[in-house]
C-alpha cells in the first residue's frame, strides 16, 4: 500500500473551520507534546498484524505535522520509540526504525519547504548507523528553519534523560566548572536533550491509557494532560483541534491562585489585618 506523504499545499490550509473557529489564536500552547498509543489495537480489530497498526500510525503522524504546521504551533513533541520498547520482538522493532527512515527520507524536502525543524529527542547510542545517519541528515537539512520544530523522540526515555542529565552536571562538578551549591532548576534544565525547547503546555495521550509511561518527566511538570479514547493511527485533524480547545479551556495556576481569585484573597487578608486582635 502507498504510503502517503505530508501534505500542506494541497487544500491550502484548509482547517475544519467549526472548529478552528473555537480556538483563540492568541493562546495557543507553544509546545505540544503527543504519546502516540494504540497502534496494536487498531490492527487486532483490524485482524491486522500489528505492523500495519504502525503504519497506518506514520500516516497520523504525517497528518499531525500537517496540522501543525497549518495552525502555525511553534512546537511538537511525538513519542516514538522509547527506552523499553525494545523489549518488543525483534521484527516489530525493526518495521519501527524502517518506518522512521522511510518517514525522514521521503518527507525530507516538504520538511525543508515548510520551514520545519526536525530534531531527535532520545539517546543516540543504541540507534542502528542507519537510523543515527538518516536522522542526522534530517537535522542537518533543516537546522536553519524557523516554523515549526518537529521533535521524534525515539529511544528516549525520561529517566534515561535525568540520568544523562545527573552525569553530565556530575562531570562540570569534577572539572571543577561548578560548584555543588550552583546546581539549581537552571542548570539541570539546561543538560536535558530539551534544554532549547520550552516545557510542554499541553501533553495529549491516545487510546484512553491514563499512563505517562517515562515520557518528559521533568518537562511536564506542569503540562495540561489531554487524554482521547482514540486509537493513534485513527487520530484525526478534529481529535488535534478538540484537544487544543479542550487545552484553552484550562485553567492554568502553575500552583498560584487565578487572577480573580487573588483579589479575593489580598481582600481576605487585608480584612484580617483589620480585624481587632483583642490584644
Ligand atoms: C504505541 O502503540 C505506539 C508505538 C510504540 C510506536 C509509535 C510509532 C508510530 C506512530 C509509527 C512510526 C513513527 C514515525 C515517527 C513515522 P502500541 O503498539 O503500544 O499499541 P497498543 O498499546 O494498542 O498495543
Amino acid at each position: 500500500m502507498a504510503m502517503r506523504r505530508i501534505d500542506l499545499a494541497k487544500t491550502g490550509g484548509k482547517l475544519d473551520e467549526a472548529l478552528l473557529s473555537r480556538l483563540d489564536p492568541a493562546r495557543m500552547p507553544a509546545h505540544v507534546a503527543v504519546i502516540m498509543d494504540g497502534n496494536g489495537r487498531w490492527a487486532a480489530q483490524r485482524k491486522l498484524p500489528r505492523i500495519a497498526g504502525h503504519r497506518a500510525g506514520a500516516d497520523a503522524v504525517r497528518r499531525t505535522v500537517e496540522t501543525a504546521a497549518r495552525l502555525g504551533l511553534g512546537c511538537l513533541t511525538l513519542y516514538a520509540f522509547s527506552t523499553e520498547n525494545w523489549k518488543r520482538p525483534r521484527l516489530e522493532v525493526r518495521a519501527l526504525m524502517d518506518l522512521l527512515m522511510e518517514f525522514l527520507r521521503k518527507e525530507l524536502k516538504t520538511l525543508r519547504d515548510n520551514n520545519i525543524r526536525f530534531r531527535l529527542i532520545g539517546r543516540s547510542d543504541g540507534l542502528h548507523i542507519s537510523v543515527l545517519e538518516q536522522i542526522r541528515r534530517a537535522e542537518l537539512a533543516t537546522m536553519q528553519n524557523t516554523g515549526l520544530r518537529l521533535n521524534i523522540a525515539i529511544n528516549y526515555g525520561g529517566r534515561a534523560e535525568l540520568v544523562d542529565a545527573c552525569r553530565r552536571v556530575a562531570e562540570e562538578v569534577a572539572a571543577g566548572r561548578l560548584r555543588p551549591e550552583e546546581i539549581n532548576e537552571q542548570v539541570i534544565q539546561a543538560k536535558l536533550y530539551t534544554h532549547m525547547l520550552p516545557d510542554p503546555d499541553l501533553l495529549v495521550r491516545t487510546s484512553g491509557e491514563t499512563r505517562i509511561s517515562n515520557f518528559l518527566l521533568w518537562q511536564i511538570a506542569y503540562s495540561e494532560i489531554y487524554i482521547t479514547e482514540t486509537l493513534w493511527p485513527d487520530f484525526c485533524e478534529r481529535d488535534f483541534l478538540s484537544a487544543l480547545i479542550a487545552y484553552q479551556q484550562r485553567d492554568r495556576r502553575f500552583g498560584g491562585v487565578r487572577e480573580a481569585s487573588q483579589g479575593l484573597t489580598l481582600e481576605w487578608n487585608a480584612g484580617e489585618r483589620l480585624a481587632p486582635t483583642g490584644d
